[in-house]
Order: C-alpha cells, then sequence, then structure tokens
C-alpha cells in the first residue's frame, strides 16, 4: 500500500510502525545522534519489504564515504533487487543513486540526487546525502545551490526548514558569503540549538575570518548543545575548537582536546581519523612533538589498508605514514594510490587532479626535500577544492606549502605567502608568526 512520510514523500511500502521508525531513524541522521543503521533495522527486522527503509540503510553507509562501505551498500542492493518491482520511481532512482556511488560514479550520483531534489524538495534525506556528497567532492556551489534550490519548499517552522538553513549556511561559508551565512546559521539554531550542523557552520565562518578567541569561545560555551555523549559528529566539532585554541598559540589546551574528544581511542572510522591527522600534522609543521600518537594513528590507518578510494583520505593516511616515520608504509600507499588512479572513475580524476601531487609533495615533506615539496604544491594549492572537504580541512595543503618555503629559505614564496595569509587572517598570532619568520630568510 502507498503511503507519505510526515513530509509528503511517497513511499511504496510502510505502515504506521516503519513509519515511526524511519522518522527516528532520520532525525537520528539529521541531528547525528545515536546510530540510525540500529534504529532502521528495527522496521526492516519486521517488516523486510520496506523499501526506503532499505534505501536509507545504504545511505548510512554511503555517508561515511570509506570503502568499507561498499559492501554493505552492495548487500542492501542486492535485497532491493528483490523490491524493485513495487517501487515506486522515486525510490528506483534512489537504487540508481547507490548503484551509482558503489560504483565509483560520484558525479552521476549527484546529477541523480539533483533531479530526485527536483521533482521531490521535500525529500530530506536527499536533500541530506546531496549536500554530504557535495561536500565529499569538494563542489561548494552545489553545497549552497542544492539546498537553494529546495528551500522554498520548505515551511517556516518545520523540522525540515531549520535543517535546510543549516546546510545552506555551510554552503553559503564555503562560497565566502560569510554575512548570510552567519544569518542563516543563526536562524537554524534559533530553530533548534542542537543543530550540530548549522552550529559548524558557524564555526567554520569565524575559521575562515580569523575569529579564533571568539570561535574557541563560541564553541565551549554551547557545548551542551552540540557534544552530547551520543552525538557522532562532536569529534569534529572539537576539532573545529582544537584548531581555534591552536591558532591562538595553545598548544596544551589543543592537545588535551584531542585526547578527550578527537581521537580519544582506537577509531578506525576514516573521517575521524582524519580529523586527528589534521591536527597533529598542524602541530607537526610547527615541530611539536606529539609523542606516541602519531603510532597510534599510523597503526589505525595500516590496519584499514585503504588506498585509492577517496583521495581527501588517502592525504591524511599519508600525513600518518610520513610524520610516524613510516617510509615503506609511505612508498607502499602512494604506489597503490598511483595505480588506482588509472581507473576510469570519480576518484581516480581526484587522485590525478590533487591527491598524487600532494601524496608526492609529503613523501617530499617526509625527506626533508622541502623545496620539491614546494613545488608539487603550489601549482595546485588554488585547486585543491577538487579533492574534497572544506577551506577550513583543506588548509592544511597551503600550511604545508608555506612551511615548506620556510624551511627552504625559499624568501620570495614565503612573504607573499605569509602576506596573503595575513590579509585573510590579521588578528591570527599563526599569521603573524609566519610573517616574521618569512621576514627573517
Ligand atoms: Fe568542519
Amino acid at each position: 500500500m502507498s503511503v507519505t512520510d510526515r513530509r509528503g514523500v511517497a513511499f511504496s511500502v510502510g505502515d504506521d510502525g516503519s513509519l515511526e521508525i524511519y522518522e527516528r531513524a532520520l532525525s537520528a541522521f539529521n541531528f547525528y545522534r545515536g546510530d540510525p543503521v540500529a534504529i532502521i533495522d528495527e522496521a526492516l527486522e519486521v517488516a523486510p519489504n520496506f523499501v526506503m527503509g532499505e534505501i536509507f540503510r545504504g545511505y548510512m553507509f554511503v555517508s561515511s564515504w570509506e570503502e568499507s562501505a561498499v559492501v554493505e551498500v552492495n548487500t542492501g542492493l542486492a535485497r532491493l533487487d528483490v523490491l524493485v518491482d513495487g517501487a515506486n520511481e522515486r525510490e528506483r532512482a534512489h537504487m540508481a543513486v547507490l548503484r551509482d556511488w558503489s560504483a565509483g560514479d560520484w558525479q552521476g550520483m549527484r546529477t541523480r540526487l539533483d533531479r530526485i531534489l527536483m521533482e521531490c524538495p521535500r525529500d530530506l534525506l536527499a536533500l541530506q546525502i546531496g549536500h554530504l556528497a557535495d561536500f565529499f567532492m569538494g563542489d561548494r556551489d552545489n553545497l549552497r545551490g542544492r539546498i537553494a534550490r529546495a528551500l522554498p519548499a520548505w515551511l517556516e517552522g518545520e523540522v525540515g526548514h531549520g535543517l535546510a538553513l543549516g546546510m545552506l549556511a555551510f554552503g553559503q561559508e564555503e562560497c565566502g558569503d560569510y554575512r548570510r551565512s552567519e544569518e542563516n546559521a543563526g536562524r537554524a539554531l534559533n530553530a533548534n540549538a542542537t543543530d550540530c550542523w548549522a552550529r559548524h557552520a558557524l564555526a567554520h565562518v569565524m575559521e575562515m575570518e580569523g575569529r579564533q578567541a571568539e570561535g574557541a569561545q563560541f564553541m565551549e560555551e554551547s557545548a551542551a548543545h552540540w557534544a552530547q555523549e551520543d552525538n557522532t559528529f562532536a569529534f569534529h566539532n572539537w576539532w573545529h575548537t582544537a584548531l581555534f585554541h591552536l591558532d591562538q598559540g595553545d598548544v596544551a589546551k589543543s592537545l588535551k582536546l584531542y585526547d578527550s574528544s578527537i581521537h580519544p581511542g582506537s577509531e578506525e572510522a576514516q573521517v575521524t581519523l582524519l580529523d586527528s591527522v589534521s591536527l597533529l600534522w598542524r602541530l607537526h609543521l610547527g615541530g611539536e612533538d606529539v609523542g606516541a600518537r602519531w603510532q597510534s594513528v599510523a597503526d589505525c590507518y595500516e590496519a584499514l589498508g585503504e588506498a585509492g578510494f577517496y583521495a581527501f583520505n588517502d592525504m591524511h593516511a599519508m600525513m600518518a605514514y610520513t610524520a610516524a616515520g613510516r617510509r615503506d608504509a609511505a612508498e607502499k600507499h602512494l604506489a597503490a594510490v598511483e595505480k588506482a588512479a588509472q581507473k576510469a572513475d570519480a576518484n581516480s580524476e581526484m587522485e590525478r587532479c590533487v591527491g598524487l601531487p600532494v601524496l608526492r609533495a609529503l613523501a617530499a615533506f617526509g625527506r626533508h626535500d622541502f623545496a620539491q615539496c614546494a613545488e608539487h604544491l603550489l601549482p595546485i594549492r588554488d585547486r585543491s577544492h577538487a579533492f574534497g572537504g572544506s577551506h577550513a580541512q583543506r588548509d592544511i595543503i597551503h600550511r604545508t606549502l608555506i612551511e615548506a618555503a620556510l624551511r627552504s629559505s625559499d624568501k620570495a614564496l614565503a612573504e607573499t605567502l605569509s602576506e596573503e595569509r595575513l590579509m585573510l587572517k590579521p588578528k591570527c598570532s599563526y599569521s603573524l608568526s609566519l610573517k616574521e619568520r618569512a621576514n627573517m630568510i
């Protein structure tokens, strides 16, 4: 029997019980609380023919954007194949999206999600998955545009309206529209203070504008709203908080947050590992001794053994191997990525365009060949968005380039890049320290 969810989106299969569980699972995903897979499994156990439940489950694995998810997605697709005859057109389109992702056609996947949303802008699952896919592909225009196209379909006061405003705020931040981003993030937080993605958008604005002291205070004073025990995004918002402290020169505070909230155990998910690396590499560039932390992170990457699936993850794995002094692992990683880059999928293009030059630069950094490192990074620094992530995350490439210029005594490069940085973040003590070092060459 055809039904609709609370947003009027048509489902081919669903009764009151399975729809109620779907709503709980979707809310868990929307607000990054608990385990949406465990919740939707409750519905699938009772109703194995719940098509949208199975699609939702597949998307939860997609949202990790890591290779280990492919098996789960394909297993779900096999179950959906049996149900396809009863599925409606939108559900069939979702199945095709899952197939695209699994096959590495991430551009096709995103276009198909756009089509779904043009027909059904109130499909909140499609909206959030599309937003995340745009993030993983570094598509700042669609991070804003996809949400802007869907927003008119939502009414003020609806949960989806607030969530869409938070997503729009992140897209506007990535497009450099900081004032409107801040305004919309504020509206989203007024609607729901626990909207950790909207708060995250505001943290990004503060990061990009060099408002470190304000950023640290803003995040810490509101932690009760975004750092609940079951919040699966808190590690990333703590990462932003640690960056605010680090760029004010407080290494001890940033390491304390690393130990307590960013990499507290033997976490193996790529998305959390990369934040660990991203903070430690910033400390590494500053010559800080972080003890055994690099070895712990490198152990996690070696255990995962993933290379050539997603270029942005590959960069962080290379940083871990390099800083941990694991030259064999670094060489093996680079060779695996070079091989994968010969394929014809979306990631291969990202590797060829940005990933491989960055990996070669990091290998040179590890050999203390800083001039070579700078040679690899300078041509790609302004197109690095093509391998995904946010401006704040990719800042690690800019930092590495300036550090390589300083260490290779390339005065012209170090001076101009640090000058540029100082113009963008004039009050940031890190920017000032780079300029002072460049002047001394
Ligand atoms: Fe972020």
